[in-house]
């Protein structure tokens, strides 16, 4: 009785809640181990209308379903408030409006229960969905040190993870971000939003070797630069417009990608090199992208983590992840923190 007593003494459930951009998201997780639910409603179709996503539009739909969406996750975890040991949050970076929408939440929920309150920044969720075990698989966490890349729709960074929690950026784009490249792309070739599924699915049928795009490798760093490869696009694009010929949006989307994972891998695989990294994790929304898994994924040389694709894209469980490892670390906030829209992962 006492030994069953001490086994449930060392569950920690926590509960995530996401809404730093057009998902409401709200999940609960078990030892950092176990996902009991994963609730996400997406605004995309909504957005679409917009060729992108609208911030006021954004945040009154999360107000409109939050209440729901966390109660589902409770729900369908089978879990009462009172089970929880804490409940992280998304702080930042993200839009000021929607990351305010789930703070609220959070804090009205760990008021009224006395739970403490974990508020998460936004890219170290995305870096710990790869300490989620994935179903079915032959689980094994990530051995430090860690090449992590994190390429989001607002977000491209190659961190070095010595710890836990521990980081230091190596390099991060010094302008658009990887998805806000394919996202910027995809408007150029009148593809739906979001852009980079759009471009993923058109470039299956095209031919990477159609154009010869640039690849910003910036030599001597870690950074990473997009805006070129967009505007070769674009003249590329203007060029075969002037000259009256049938644009092939498939050998555009092709190339673009090509020249995107390119980039990304060969530097990601570089540093993980340099700094005699055991492991790669690679994360954020264009970690879906089928072309970037299967570059990483062919190699042998390293082991590579990344998230299945329903943790690759917003969510909360990459949340209560990192909330469930900070809550080890003895991390707690108050009730009186403030959301941090430009809030960076690392003060570089
Ligand atoms: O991580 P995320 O859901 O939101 C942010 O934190 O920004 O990432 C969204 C980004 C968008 O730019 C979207 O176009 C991109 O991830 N994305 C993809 C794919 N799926 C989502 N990019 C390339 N290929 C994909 N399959
Ligand atoms: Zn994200």
């Amino acid at each position: 009785m006492e030994e069953v007593q001490n086994q449930e003494e060392q569950l920690v459930r926590i509960l995530g809640i996401e809404t730093s951009c057009d998902e409401t998201a709200a999940a609960v997780i078990e030892n950092g181990r176990l996902v009991l639910s994963n609730v996400v409603a997406s605004q995309a179709d909504l957005h679409a209308h917009f060729g992108g996503v609208f911030p006021e539009v954004a945040s009154r739909e999360h107000i409109k379903i939050i209440s729901a969406v966390v109660d589902q996750a409770l729900k369908d975890a089978h879990v009462g408030l009172d089970e929880l040991d804490a409940i992280a949050v998304t702080r930042g970076p993200g839009l000021a409006g929607s990351l305010v929408v789930g703070m609220n939440m959070a804090k009205g929920l760990a008021l009224a229960s006395g739970i403490p309150l974990i508020g998460i920044n936004h890219l170290e969720g995305h870096l710990y969905s790869a300490w989620v075990p994935q179903e079915n698989t032959d689980y094994q966490e990530p051995h430090f040190p860690v090449i992590a890349l994190i390429v989001s729709g607002g977000h491209s960074s190659l961190i070095l993870m010595h710890a836990h929690l521990a980081y230091t950026q190596l390099g991060r784009t010094l302008d658009d971000a990887a998805g806000e490249a394919f996202d910027k792309v995809a408007r150029l070739l009148e593809l739906p939003y979001p852009g980079g599924p759009s471009i993923q699915k058109a470039a299956e049928n095209g031919n990477v070797h159609a154009f010869q795009f640039p690849r910003a490798w910036l030599e001597g760093t870690w950074n990473f630069s997009f805006s070129g490869l967009k505007t070769a696009v674009l003249r590329s694009l203007q060029e075969q417009h002037a000259d009256g010929r049938p644009i092939r949006v498939e050998n555009f989307a092709a190339s673009f990608q090509d020249a995107v994972v390119d980039v990304l891998f060969k530097k990601t695989t570089d540093a993980a090199r340099q700094f005699q990294a055991q492991d790669i994790v690679v994360a954020g929304g264009v970690s879906a992208n089928r072309a970037l898994r299967n570059a990483f994924l062919g190699q042998t040389e390293f082991h590579v983590h990344i998230p299945p694709l329903k943790l690759c894209t917003d969510n909360a469980v990459m949340i209560a992840e990192a909330g469930y490892y900070r809550f080890l670390h003895g991390f707690r906030d108050e009730l009186d923190i403030d959301v941090l829209p430009n809030w960076a992962l690392i003060n570089a």
